[in-house]
């Protein structure tokens, strides 16, 4: 579909319109392990933007995270996480975001990101370009030695940490540092906007990276999976993304080392 700028400006406005729930008041609750939390503003964010985008665009289907039932979605459909990094979120912590891809056969060819704390609105269309506030944003050209990943350790499947852990462990004399903010549409925006090289994690959903692949890879990016996989939206995936194709070629052997096969199939 043809995605024009009055399409870009009506999304990014039902997004930022979301603040205003996220800077009020909510309830925190459990949803798997203790680690994984959802709060009233999960929900009420969702509700409100799944009525806002079906408005922008009624033809389109709509995965979020916190849906109950999961519809047929179409060709053409939203990815939404609502609260991307609830746990940070329900602490307090002023580093989640909200996200919305575009996938229309499979691909992602629409995304944003939208931080409510800093007022950074991220967003890119395939073939067009990624932007921060409407400013073109580029990858960094740092090597390997200086660069910064972005990870985490299967925190609400922590049966996976460990070749996670190895991976890091393995890497990280190579590189500069590690950065672990709870919120990997975020993380992957900073990548694409120069502030980190790497990202990695073993299984995230298509909620948190789709809205974020085609920000990464309009900036210049690599993002992607393991030999033999796919990025999937109806299953969570392993997810590696970097600057420059020699530094994603490096994190991809690693990570095949230590994860020759995907050790979950849902
Ligand atoms: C989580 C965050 C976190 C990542 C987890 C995700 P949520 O999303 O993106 O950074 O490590 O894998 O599930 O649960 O806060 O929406
Ligand atoms: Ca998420
Ligand atoms: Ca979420």
């Amino acid at each position: 579909m043809q995605i024009t700028q009055s399409f870009i400006e009506q999304v990014v406005e039902a997004v930022k319109s979301c603040k205003a729930i996220m800077t009020g008041a909510f309830t925190v609750m459990q949803k798997g392990n203790a680690s994984n939390l959802v709060t009233t503003a999960d929900t009420a964010v969702q509700a409100q933007l799944k009525a806002l985008l079906k408005a922008i665009l009624p033809s389109a289907g709509f995965l979020g995270e916190e849906s109950e039932e999961k519809e047929a979605l179409g060709t053409r459909y939203w990815v939404v996480d609502p609260i991307d990094g609830t746990s940070d979120f329900a602490r307090g912590m002023r580093l989640s975001a909200i996200s919305v891809g575009l996938v229309e056969n499979e691909e992602e060819i629409f995304g944003v990101v939208y931080c409510p704390y800093t007022e950074e609105v991220f967003h890119a269309i395939k073939g067009g370009g990624a932007y921060c506030n409407g400013a073109p944003i580029r990858v960094s050209d740092r090597d390997l030695r200086h660069a910064l990943i972005f990870t985490a350790f299967s925190v609400y499947e922590k049966k996976f940490a460990k070749p996670c852990e190895d991976v890091m462990r393995a890497l990280y004399p190579a590189i500069d540092d590690f950065r672990r903010l709870g919120t990997a549409s975020l993380e992957l925006c900073y990548l694409a906007a120069g502030r980190g090289e790497l990202y990695f994690e073993l299984r995230l959903f298509p909620w948190d990276w789709s809205a974020a692949a085609v920000i990464v890879r309009e900036a210049g990016g690599l993002i992607g999976t393991i030999d033999g996989a796919h990025l999937r939206h109806d299953m969570p995936s392993l997810v590696i993304a970097a600057n420059d194709a020699e530094n994603y070629a490096r994190l991809k052997r690693e990570v095949e080392r230590h994860i020759p096969v995907l050790p979950y199939t849902e």
